[in-house]
């Protein structure tokens, strides 16, 4: 694991500050995809907020646009060149500053459309975040138009100053990249390789948090549970080279170093010691990675969720044999069921796409038999789009909008039913809520989540905002739960 000085970079934002000095800067962030594009956002809001910007809500309002995007399905690119062809009025009034990074600007063809047909100041990509100080220099003094993206995986970044969304829960990233594709997936090759974090820096940044007051800690990855699987797999392979006494004089006392906590299982254990977290989650994991030893961490550690994300895609196990994810239907079933009797209460989410290229009728009739059997508590749909690049996209069989439509209603419908049934199972129970703060449709209310991520309205008195207390869930609504506590 390199780490890279990035000292150099960051004396730009002093520089950027000194011209802004005076002159009350505003910027706008708009964040499309997933918690680790919004990880991203924060470690960009950090920057420019140390530049000397502002946020603003209000897009007309600001001197610095920013849009970070996300290129996992289509409907976020037409988001994005909405919201593009509105900024140009702006731009063109008043010179407002447009920077687009994150994923989608991974993609040649984006790059190229907005090259072509929109106006924009900076693009920057997933490996070159730590540059965006400087990109904007240069734009700003240089009034350039800057490309800056990399294609080889950057290496891991240390020591950018970070803005959080909330001070009570927060994110961690703990790894890059995937190495698994997915065959609909465009991830790998926007991500690049996974790489993971250094254990001590992790458990530095959580220490951190837990000192700020922060409750809650989110591990992030495109794949959590492989954590430390590739530097593990070097470091057996530079153990087997030395064996084999290649370049045995030359090798020895070089081979990279590996820290105690070598896994995800392992990872778990440490932040599960770390003083003031209470509750740890992480997203995503991949259902192949849960090895027994993983499985063992979230049963033994007390702050670990017991509600586990475990992403299905499909039912089929044709389906999923031609998506890549190396398990079949059986797999996941008894995977479900090894974890139901190893960890108490455990309880799932899952993400599932359907119309992927090829599906019949029965491939998704099986979709449907593995969601009454697990009865998910939540369930993340997804229509199959194609990604140009992944090798699901150059697949003849695919399936026609009207279909594929039908089937999400299906699903939702089916969806729907569960969330009903689980819903009721929680009424008289006690549920640890962590209150977040109050609600956003009535101020009376305060709010939290079940540790299956359940909305829970309440009456309670703003001191309670940051604990975890007990709550008695006394009605169910669709999306949320209502509760009562003694607790005043
Ligand atoms: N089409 C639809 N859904 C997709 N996902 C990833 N790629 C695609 C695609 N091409 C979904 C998967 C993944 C989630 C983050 O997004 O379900 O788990
Ligand atoms: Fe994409 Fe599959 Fe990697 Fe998840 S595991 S990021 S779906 S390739």
């Amino acid at each position: 694991m390199l780490k890279t000085d990035i000292k150099d970079e960051l004396t730009y934002i002093e520089k950027v500050k000194k011209i802004n000095e005076g002159k009350n800067l505003k910027y706008h962030i708009l964040t499309m995809g997933c918690q680790l594009n919004e990880n991203d956002s924060e470690k960009i809001c950090g920057m420019v907020e140390q530049m000397g910007y502002t946020k603003t809500d209000d897009v007309m309002d600001a001197d610095l646009v920013i849009y970070n995007t996300c290129c996992v399905r289509e409907n976020a690119e037409e988001r994005l060149f909405g919201k593009l062809g509105e900024v140009k009025k702006l731009k063109e009034a008043k010179g407002t500053i447009i920077a687009i990074g994150g994923c989608m600007m991974q993609e040649k063809h984006i790059v190229d459309k907005i090259k072509k047909s929109y106006s924009y100041d900076v693009i920057f990509g997933t490996h070159t975040l730590k540059n965006f100080p400087k990109d904007l220099y240069d734009a700003i003094l240089e009034r350039k138009k800057i490309t800056d993206i990399l294609d080889i995986d950057g290496e891991i970044i240390e020591g950018l100053p970070i803005k959080r969304n909330d001070n009570i829960r927060a994110s961690v990233t703990i790894m890059n990249g995937c190495n698994n594709f997915c065959t609909y997936c465009i991830v790998p090759y926007v991500r690049g390789r996974e790489r993971s974090r250094a254990p001590e820096d992790i458990l530095n940044e959580v220490r951190k948090l837990a000192q700020e007051g922060y409750k809650e800690i989110t591990l992030l990855g495109q794949n959590v549970n492989s954590y430390m699987r590739v530097e593990r797999e070097k470091f057996k392979q530079s153990i087997k080279d030395e064996s084999d006494n290649v370049e045995k004089s030359s090798s020895a006392g070089q081979r990279n170093s590996i820290n105690e906590i070598d896994s995800f299982a392992k990872l778990l254990r440490a932040v599960n010691e770390i003083p003031g977290i209470e509750k740890i989650r992480f997203i995503s994991p991949h259902p192949k990675d849960f090895t027994d030893d993983v499985i063992e961490a979230i049963r033994d550690c007390s702050k670990v969720s017991k509600f586990i994300h475990l992403p299905l895609q499909s039912g089929s196990t044709e389906v999923l044999k031609v998506m890549n994810r190396v398990y079949t239907k059986e797999q996941y079933l008894e995977l479900v069921e090894k974890m139901k009797k190893k960890i108490s209460n455990v309880k799932f989410s899952t993400d599932i796409i359907v119309g992927f290229p090829g599906e019949t009728e029965e491939d998704f009739e099986d979709t449907l038999d593995v969601v009454r059997k697990v009865k998910f508590e939540q369930i993340f749909m997804f229509i199959y789009s194609r990604r140009v690049g992944t090798p699901a996209d150059k697949m003849e069989n695919q399936i026609p909008e009207e279909i594929k439509h039908k089937r999400f209603d299906r699903l939702k419908s089916l969806y729907e039913e569960i969330l009903k049934e689980n819903n009721h199972e929680y009424i008289g129970k006690v549920e640890q809520i962590l209150i977040e703060g109050y609600s956003k449709t009535n101020k009376e209310l305060l709010t939290g989540r079940t540790d299956t991520n359940k909305v829970v309205v309440l009456e309670g008195d703003g001191s309670l905002i940051g604990k975890v207390i007990p709550v008695k869930i006394v009605s169910e609504h669709m999306w949320y739960l209502k509760g009562e506590s003694n607790i005043k």
